[in-house]
């Protein structure tokens, strides 16, 4: 998008703070919501706006700090802030580093998560349109305990911003909070931020001060007032975390619904910022789709499954599942109660069933594997039914090794495949088997020794056990020819 970035306009996001309300060895804008760092959300809005500069001011932790910016968007540049202390300090460093840069500064908290580009884009629009040097974002809201507060002047303009802990009590009781979101022309930080000092309450250089002085020097302030003020919410401590990520999930959940897809409960359904959801998909309740999911048209996911890294087929149905890292083809089934590790590959058609664990595996077009089952290191072909309880032993105590199974075979219940093994296209196991050679296509494997019935092992053994009594008179009547007496299989 080269073409279409905005040669004027730069993006100071402050993350230098410790965030000691979070009693945390993490710095704060690494905490995540909805699968991304509070520092990255930032990153992601400033990105919808183009800028042709990203600064990041960091102190606290600044290498971690660091090393997630540079993930979440390399072309943005790190700043250090010295210890000279406060917000006015932050963008004074950040500055610094753009000595030839005219346009506008648009200044964002990394800590400030739900400020989307939209909001942003409408924000400094305004800020050109109306010619003020400085321009903030602020909110009327019920408790404005915390915040800096707009102090107006007779004629309703912004007069300055005062902070809550110099405020007198009169100041303390306005209502209209500073969001911390503000875009300044260039020219008035460079003007301002050097005469400001740190002499108030908490020995700071306050940026909200800049406000004071650009009305000081006969230049305007004005004031964006947002009506959602749940976008301006900032985390300082863990409950806001956690309802500042639930604000953003029930955000994300009603974008799916919106495009279409069917969730039937909000309140229990997680949904990160980075999986996506195609028309006429249906999700169940209590269900997670995490970090870079995809669920394609007409599947069915849920309840009570997590989808971590996964690629979910059209129609395909997951109920009951824990998966990460897993591809489900087309018209798939899987679960309940199914545990689907990294390099599972279910092709169309295929079930993986209840209580069984996957994990580096393919299972072929239409094969099934459908109770109670670890299937680890495996090739399945197309068409292959795995009796109940099959095992690939994959693990010799030194090593992996594979198991190959190719197109159409049947096992038997209760199998172990002991790796590295193969079976060939077509063949048949018989139950219990312990597959420890190659069966050859076309074969049927038993490694189970013939069964031997010792007759009247029990009445023998067991005499004056219940197990005796009716073996003995189940025996008497056969001999009496009263009754058949049929084995079960
Ligand atoms: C700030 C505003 C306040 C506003 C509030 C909104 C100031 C002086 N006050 O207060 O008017 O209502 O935000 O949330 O700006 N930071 C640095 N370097 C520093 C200090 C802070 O980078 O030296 C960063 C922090 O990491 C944080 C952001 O700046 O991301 C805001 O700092 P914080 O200390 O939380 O400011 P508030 O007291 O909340
Ligand atoms: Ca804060």
């Amino acid at each position: 998008m080269a073409d279409n970035i905005d040669q004027s306009l730069a993006v100071v996001i402050l993350a230098a703070g410790q965030g000691t309300r979070m009693k945390s060895s993490l710095p704060k804008v690494l905490h995540r919501i909805g699968g991304r760092s509070l520092v990255g959300h930032v990153l992601a809005s400033a990105a919808g706006l183009d800028p042709a500069h990203t600064l990041v001011v960091v102190r606290h932790e600044r290498d971690l700090v660091a090393a997630e910016v540079a993930v979440a968007d390399p072309a943005a540049v790190v700043v250090d802030q010295d210890e000279v202390p406060g917000t006015g300090r932050a963008v004074e460093v950040a500055l610094d580093r753009l000595p030839d840069f005219a346009g506008d500064v648009l200044v964002l908290s990394g800590d400030v998560p739900l400020l989307d580009a939209a909001t942003l884009t409408q924000l400094v629009a305004g800020h050109r349109a109306s010619g003020a040097a400085v321009t903030l974002m602020t909110a009327v809201v019920a408790d404005p305990n915390g915040y800096g507060r707009v102090i107006r002047g007779a004629d309703g303009s912004v007069d300055r911003i005062v902070e809550q802990k110099d405020a007198t009590d009169d100041e303390a009781a306005v209502g209209e909070i500073n969001a911390g979101v503000y875009v300044f022309r260039a020219q008035a930080l460079r003007t301002h931020l050097p005469r400001i000092g740190t002499d108030n309450a908490q020995a700071e250089k306050y940026l909200t001060d800049v406000a004071g002085l650009v009305r000081r020097a006969g230049d305007r302030v004005a004031a964006s007032v947002v009506d959602d003020v749940t976008v301006t919410y900032g985390v300082n401590d863990r409950a806001q975390l956690s309802g500042v990520g639930r604000l953003l999930n029930a955000r994300t959940v009603r974008r799916w619904q919106l495009e279409g897809a069917t969730i039937i409960d909000p309140a229990t359904t997680w949904i990160d910022v980075t999986a996506t959801l195609a028309p006429d998909v249906t999700v169940l309740p209590n269900t997670h789709i995490l970090r870079a999911t995809a669920i394609a048209e007409g599947a069915v996911v849920g309840p009570d499954t997590s989808l971590v890294d996964c690629e979910v087929g059209e129609r395909a149905t997951v109920r009951r599942t824990d998966a990460t890292l897993a591809v489900i083809g087309a018209d798939a089934t899987v679960g309940p109660f199914s545990y689907l590790r990294p390099g599972t590959y279910l092709a169309e058609g295929g079930k993986i069933g209840t209580f069984v664990e996957t994990k580096n595996s393919t299972i072929g077009a239409g094969s099934k594997v459908p109770h109670l089952s670890y299937i680890g290191d495996t090739t399945i072909g197309t068409g292959v039914n795995l009796g109940a309880g099959a095992i690939t032993a994959n693990y010799d105590d030194l090593t992996k090794h594979r198991t190959e199974i190719g197109d159409e075979v049947h096992t038997g219940s209760h199998n172990v495949f002991v790796a590295p093994v193969r079976i060939g296209d077509g063949a048949k196991t018989g139950a219990g088997a312990v597959i420890r050679k190659d069966v050859p296509a076309g074969a049927l494997a038993l490694s189970v020794a013939p069964q031997r019935n010792v007759e009247g092992w029990v009445e023998k053994n067991r005499s004056g056990t219940r197990a005796a009594d009716v073996a003995a008179h189940a025996r008497s009547a056969q001999k009496a020819g009263d009754g058949p007496q049929g084995q079960e299989g």
